[in-house]
């Protein structure tokens, strides 16, 4: 008999697989190597690769060997013990990931072994070798897409997805505008908006390799790239005489960043804060504001995921759009930088240097 102790907070409905402390006091098959936290704090200082035991496959679990995950700037921030939500201590780190099923329990109809998988709620743990968890807390995902778009597909594309369709009706001809534009979502934002015949206005920090980021941007269908500091440039009027102003700004940035995008923007446009990486906050004009009605909105895909849980057919409806879209080549794998399991430290570091231009996966 052993005492259920909920590893999220009150918040957060408990992952079963990120309870691995719990199964210490239960019998188990075998151990996997993990990614574990005790504290948070920086990376460097509070993340220790550990065997952790991987509990025996109950009736209604499904056995995983991961294959692949990624290091977001959420999964740091988790770390860090600065997100909108944090586990319970001891955690295994990671949220995104993807796992082969190698065994399924005997009441298992909906996920066959073989079959790769992702998680659908933040604080699974992906960063270890196996998992057992409730087949009701992955879904299954294509196995004819490479194993970084599998691995890379639920968080920023599904964000980028939703942001695009769900604050205003974009058509052929409107435009949207951005700033962290090379980032993994901001890359989804230009390929979805290309697939729609949707403009983009992509804005990125200034860089040494800045005209190879720009033609990257634009092999990927980017209309138009421009610098944080062209952004206050009078050019900016005369882009405007041959593409229609934005209504719709997406945000990662915050700071000044997010206050030049919102001046440029068109009468009831919109403006969707997804994250702050500048850690500064927004000065907004009010003129703007006010004579030109624009609606600020934040998004969080996890919230978004948490509202449909109930019902994954949202999700799963997004999950194989995306999918569809990676096999008609109109989405592309992130530039990944792979790192062996064992080389955690490398993969938490590329994460939080400047300008890479790179996503990091952490692989099996
Ligand atoms: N709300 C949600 O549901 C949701 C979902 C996914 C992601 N996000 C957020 O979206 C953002 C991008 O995530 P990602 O995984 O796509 O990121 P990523 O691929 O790791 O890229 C990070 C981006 O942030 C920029 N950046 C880093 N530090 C910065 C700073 N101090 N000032 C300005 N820009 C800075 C980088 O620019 P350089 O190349 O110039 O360094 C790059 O464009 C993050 O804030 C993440 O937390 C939110």
């Amino acid at each position: 008999m052993f005492v259920f102790r909920p590893l999220l907070s009150r918040r957060t409905p408990v992952c079963h697989c990120n309870a691995w402390k719990i199964i210490e006091q239960r019998s188990y098959q075998t151990s996997c190597e993990a990614l574990i936290y005790r504290r948070h704090g920086p990376y460097a200082d509070v993340l220790k690769l550990e065997h952790i035991p991987v509990p025996y496959t109950g009736h209604d679990d499904i056995h995983i060997r991961m294959l692949a995950a990624p290091v977001n700037p959420a999964d740091v921030n988790m770390l860090q013990g600065n997100y909108g939500i944090l586990p319970n201590l001891p955690a295994v780190g990671g949220n995104e990931g993807v796992g082969e099923v190698i065994q399924v329990g005997h009441e298992v109809n909906s996920i066959k072994p073989g079959q790769w998988v992702v998680p659908i709620d933040c604080g699974f743990g992906t960063w270890r070798t196996e998992a057992v968890c409730k087949a009701n807390e992955v879904i299954p995902v294509a196995k004819d897409i490479s194993v970084i778009s599998a691995a890379t597909l639920s968080v920023n594309p599904c964000t980028a997805y939703r942001m695009l369709m769900d604050f205003v009706t974009l058509r052929p001809g409107d435009t949207v505008i951005q700033n962290g534009a090379n980032s993994g979502v901001g890359q989804a934002v230009i390929q979805i908006c290309a697939s729609m015949g949707v403009n983009t206005i992509n804005i990125i920090r200034d860089r040494s390799d800045l005209s190879e980021t720009i033609k990257k941007l634009q092999s990927l269908g980017a209309n138009y790239v421009i610098t944080e500091d062209m952004l206050h440039n009078e050019e900016m009027a005369n882009l405007f005489k041959v593409v229609e102003r934005p209504k719709l700004a997406l945000n990662c940035v915050g700071g000044s960043s997010a206050g030049n995008l919102f001046c440029h923007l068109k009468d009831g446009s919109t403006m969707v804060t997804y994250g702050g990486m500048s850690r500064k906050p927004t000065p907004l004009p009010a003129k703007a504001l006010i004579f030109k009605n624009i609606r600020l909105c934040g998004f969080w895909m996890t919230q978004w995921k948490r509202n449909n849980l109930h019902d994954p057919t949202k999700l799963m409806t997004m999950v194989s759009e995306l999918t569809e879209m990676i096999r008609k080549g109109q989405l592309s794998e992130p530039s990944c930088t792979k790192v062996p399991f064992c080389d955690f430290s490398k993969a938490l570091q590329a994460t939080m240097d400047p300008h890479t231009n790179k996503h990091v996966l952490i692989m099996n």
